[in-house]
């Protein structure tokens, strides 16, 4: 029986007997079970068990997220990376977040580092409304939301590093990427893979998508357990 607090709403992921004790014991006005995340805009598929308000602000590192839990999804298990990336920045970089969804990356960016710009690129109009509350709710006027196909997007910007939070077929997004990536710029490209594979398939998709331009792997970092055998992973490349 696991259970995860995100504001003021509990996710579990069992059906209990007192739901009214439950949601007094953990101080929430609703508790939901999330049975998964579904498709390209990684939207929940959700029940309420108690109460009816699905809208919460979430705290984490100093950053405020206002999101809706039966619309956009919330990963507790990326809250290391978020932080981890936010540091990373250096002062006066341009950041392109190709998969910004409420800003998971980039309102941390935006708060942590002195970072020139941010521009934020999300396809999904509910997660994009919760990115520009977001930006304001924050004060990070250095962020620039962008509602759109990163594919379609991001060859209109340069950037000193690119972050890819996604593991769909992130593969795929990569060639546009690292053409929009300033030469000595780092992606951040995450993907989830068979553990024998951790130390090999990412690295050769990212050189084969820089072609001539030489790659330095800076860093591997396991994220988390995706499924049995399977890692969610972050490759940190510098592409020259
Ligand atoms: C939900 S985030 C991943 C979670 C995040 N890494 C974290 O820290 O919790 C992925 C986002 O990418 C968005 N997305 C998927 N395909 C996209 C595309 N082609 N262009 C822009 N955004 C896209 C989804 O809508 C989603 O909001």
């Amino acid at each position: 029986m696991k259970y995860k607090k995100i504001g003021d709403i509990l996710i579990i992921d069992y059906i209990p007997d007192n739901l009214d004790e439950l949601a007094k014991k953990h101080n929430v006005k609703t508790i939901m079970k999330i049975n998964h995340i579904q498709g390209t805009k990684r939207e929940p598929v959700y029940k309420i068990l108690y109460g009816c308000e699905t809208e919460t602000i979430n705290k984490e590192n100093k950053c405020l997220f206002k999101l809706d839990l039966s619309k956009v999804m919330w990963s507790k298990g990326n809250v290391n990376e978020r932080l981890r990336i936010a540091k990373l920045v250096q002062d006066d970089e341009t950041v392109l977040d190709m998969f910004a969804g409420i800003g998971y990356f980039s309102i941390p960016i935006g708060v942590h580092s002195n970072a020139k710009m941010v521009i934020s690129i999300e396809i999904n109009p509910n997660s994009y409304y919760y990115l520009c509350e977001n930006i304001k709710l924050n004060k990070c006027d250095n962020v620039t939301p962008v509602l759109g196909d990163c594919l379609v997007e991001t060859p209109n910007y340069k950037a000193d590093r690119i972050l890819m939070g996604y593991v769909k077929t992130t593969h795929h997004y990569l060639k546009v990427a690292i053409e929009s990536l300033n030469k000595g710029g780092i992606i951040h490209y995450h993907e989830t893979v068979p553990e024998k594979l951790i130390g090999s398939r990412p690295i050769s998709r990212i050189k084969q998508a820089a072609g001539d331009r030489e790659v330095e792997l800076l860093k591997i970092n396991k994220i988390k357990k995706y499924a049995p055998g399977v890692e969610h992973v972050v490759i940190d490349a510098l592409i020259d």
